[in-house]
């Protein structure tokens, strides 16, 4: 399959399949549609990236928790990186090994930190008190936790401010000047241990110099740490790749690029290389799928009204994020500015500004593109607009693969009170 792509009909496809003949045959909109196969060649091309490096890739569940890109992902080896007991859950009754899972996050609960010592999975340490409570975890199950301590290495990303995680005033991570503390507590901790360090610098990086300049920070830790008579096994160099939002014919970087900048490294330095990619996995195996409601004119600015909204997908709304958009079909009216709004309460409800298109008719196919990542797992029921079906190609099949929340969904909570 060749994912999302026009045919030379001017028609949108998905692999072998028109996209609006998608759209007569599910009947729903809006809904989100998948490409099996790219996330398969998502997978493979971090999978050849990493020929001759010990390693493991630990998908972000947090991009997107669809369980059948979960079961695909782990049916090839893939291993799963979480931020919640939920999360933890889900990637288990996947079957997801724990030796391949790392459970992350600065505010891991007591319960859920019980959980991930009895599952057997790394656990990334990010503060003075999250180590407290890992160590009682593991008193109280009795069970020694494996783990690694988050570095702040303190790198710019130079992304939204929002995605950046690796800067000195982050609330992630350990900085320099605390990770004495860690390592004296450790020492004589007979049930933590301390097999890696790790560092997420953050999301929708599109140079690789950085995740270099990281890298080699993260090295001198390293060797300090192991100065210190710890054995490390583990570097993990976080997720954050990003991917060509804009289609405008750029050379972004490629898992293959992301490895070799670090390759050299973690083999001089013996260590496991572990990869903790989200976006970069799944965002263009999917485009959100709408439906025009009517175009209107304010006398100053032409707008699209679609059934999606910001309770859909609230990347635009929430970072400014670009995403393509484009009709389903080839355009028979006047090419116009636009921008693509939805019918949510908000002047934030917006898919897409000034935007140049076809005007469309009503009832025409209307799609965001690259909406793998952080786009259902981020959608909510504001207005009621509830979370949709996802579907996907699977050869010249479409699938459902997920059910879309209902208004009966929310009138369920409120039974028997
Ligand atoms: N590892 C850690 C510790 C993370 O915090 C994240 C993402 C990842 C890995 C995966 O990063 P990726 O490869 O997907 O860039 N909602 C935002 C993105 C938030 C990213 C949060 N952390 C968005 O829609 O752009």
């Amino acid at each position: 399959g060749r994912g999302f792509y026009t045919g030379d009909d001017g028609y949108l496809y998905c692999d072998s399949l028109r996209v609006d003949d998608i759209r007569a045959q599910v009947k729903t909109s809006p809904f989100y549609l998948y490409s099996k196969d790219t996330i398969a060649s998502n997978f493979a091309a971090y999978e050849s990236a990493l020929t001759g490096v010990e390693s493991i890739i630990g998908y972000a569940v947090k991009a997107n928790n669809n369980m059948f890109i979960l079961r695909q992902l782990q049916a090839k080896g893939c291993g799963a990186v979480l931020v919640s007991g939920n999360e933890l859950k889900l990637a288990l009754l996947v079957g997801f090994e724990p030796e391949k899972i790392i459970f992350n996050g600065n505010g891991k609960l007591p319960e859920e930190l019980a959980y991930a010592v009895r599952a057997g999975v790394l656990i990334n340490v990010d503060s003075e008190f999250d180590y407290e409570n890992i160590r009682e975890a593991a008193a109280e199950v009795g069970q020694v936790a494996k783990v690694l301590l988050r570095i702040n290495p303190d790198v710019d990303p130079q992304v939204h401010p929002y995605v950046s995680t690796g800067l000195a005033n982050s609330k992630f991570g350990i900085r320099n000047s605390h990770l004495q503390w860690f390592l004296d507590r450790i020492k004589t901790e007979s049930m933590v241990e301390l097999v890696g360090l790790h560092s997420h610098l953050g999301s929708t990086i599109t140079k690789v110099d950085i995740f270099r300049d990281a890298a080699n920070i993260m090295c001198d830790f390293v060797e300090r740490v192991r100065a210190e008579g710890f054995e490390l096994k583990y570097l993990n160099i976080g997720g954050g790749l990003g991917i060509d939002y804009n289609h405008r014919g750029e050379v972004l970087p490629t898992p293959k690029d992301l490895i070799d900048t670090v390759r050299d490294l973690v083999a001089r330095l013996g260590l496991v290389l572990v990869i903790e990619p989200g976006r970069s996995m799944v965002a263009t195996s999917c485009a959100l799928v709408n439906t025009v409601t009517g175009v209107k004119s304010n006398g100053n600015k032409n707008f699209i009204v679609i059934d999606g909204s910001m309770s859909t997908l609230i990347r635009p709304s929430l970072y400014d994020a670009y995403q393509h958009i484009q009709l389903t079909a080839p355009c028979t009216g006047k090419v116009e500015n636009f921008d693509v709004v939805g019918p949510v309460c908000e002047s934030a409800d917006f898919l897409g500004k000034d935007r140049d298109l076809c005007t469309p008719d009503k009832g025409a196919g209307l799609v965001v593109l690259d909406a793998g990542a952080y786009c259902m797992t981020m959608a909510s029921s504001y207005n009621l607009k509830m979370p949709p079906a996802e579907y996907w190609v699977d050869g010249d099949e479409v699938k459902l693969i997920r059910k879309a929340q209902t208004l009966d969904d929310v009138l369920a909570q409120f039974e028997g009170l």
